[in-house]
């Protein structure tokens, strides 16, 4: 048995987290920064995986119908942020039923990896709507919806968006971010439903936007998206500092991006201006980059 590797792509919701689980459509691009993972057979007394992967493990085997593994050593490797709201769990997910399957040697196609890899982000956040792991196995600029049946398409946009990610510096844990707000949704659903109408429509304006490159308007309905998602209780008092910030070092618009309470914020810049907005949020006090879409 020979050594085998597997990766997945970090990712950003640009509009339509938290609703797309209920339901609405939402809007993704894969990053340029993955995630990577090595098994290497070292034999029954080898070092095993780490504990804390045990789950995750258990739960992609499974779903690929292996035996439980024994004997591997597991490494991770990769430039995504961890636990920072950038999809690296999902990464994680799509690297591990990846290298998994070319131990059994096997490829799974794009589509097959995303099926699987969901099953086992449901270890890390009990109801995903399959958003994550989508794009970390697909890349690309996405429109999403998790159904019944979940779909997705590509989404060709009109120029290359001048995306900027900003750290609240603050982790954030997924789970705790989607069941508190799917609690809150169960107990109060005529308020909660017609928000998350809403965050749709914006989704339905932002594809438009994204496809006419209308960045102005674009902006707009992230800042509104981040309003409501503020509104639903899932922003943090530095999510919104640095929401507010972008904005006023020029950004036409910016948000929270995935689970929220804690993680990253996006940021639109104007065409050409992604790194004089990087350089204005390092200036006061973030770790901004420029997002590397793919
Ligand atoms: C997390 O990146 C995105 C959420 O919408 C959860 C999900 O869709 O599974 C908050």
């Amino acid at each position: 048995m020979n050594e085998a590797r597997g990766s997945g792509r970090g990712k950003i919701i640009l509009l339509g987290e938290h609703a797309v689980v209920h339901g609405e459509p939402a809007i993704a691009t894969g990053l340029g920064q993955e995630v990577r993972i090595r098994l290497v057979p070292v034999g029954e007394g080898g070092p095993r995986v780490p504990e804390v992967l045990r789950p995750a493990v258990d739960a992609a085997t499974a779903a690929l119908g292996m035996s439980p593994t024994r004997g591997l050593a597991l490494e991770i490797a990769g430039d995504l942020p961890v636990a920072v709201g950038l999809g690296s769990s999902a990464a994680l997910s799509v690297a591990l039923v990846r290298a998994l399957a070319a131990l059994d040697r096997r490829a799974l196609s794009p589509s097959e990896a995303a099926r699987l890899a969901n099953e086992v982000e449901k270890v890390f956040h009990g109801t995903p709507s399959g958003i994550d792991a989508t794009t970390a196995a697909h890349g690309g600029l996405l429109w999403f919806e998790t159904g019944p049946p979940m779909r997705w398409e590509e989404v060709a946009a009109g120029g290359p968006l001048p995306l900027v990610v900003a750290l609240s510096g603050e982790e954030h844990d997924t789970g705790r971010s989607v069941g508190g707000l799917r609690r809150r949704a169960e107990s109060s659903p005529e308020v909660y439903g017609p928000v998350f109408g809403a965050i749709g429509g914006l989704v339905r304006a932002g594809r438009a936007a994204i496809e006419r490159a209308a960045w102005p308007l674009l902006g707009e309905l992230m800042s509104m998206n981040h309003a409501l998602l503020r509104a639903c209780g899932v922003s943090t008092d530095a999510l919104d500092r640095v929401v507010d910030d972008a904005l006023r070092c020029g950004a036409l618009g910016a948000k929270l991006t995935g689970a929220g309470g804690g993680g990253a914020a996006i940021a639109l810049a104007s065409p050409d201006g992604e790194a004089d907005l990087v350089a204005a949020l390092r200036g006061r006090g973030w770790n901004a980059f420029r997002a590397r879409s793919a």
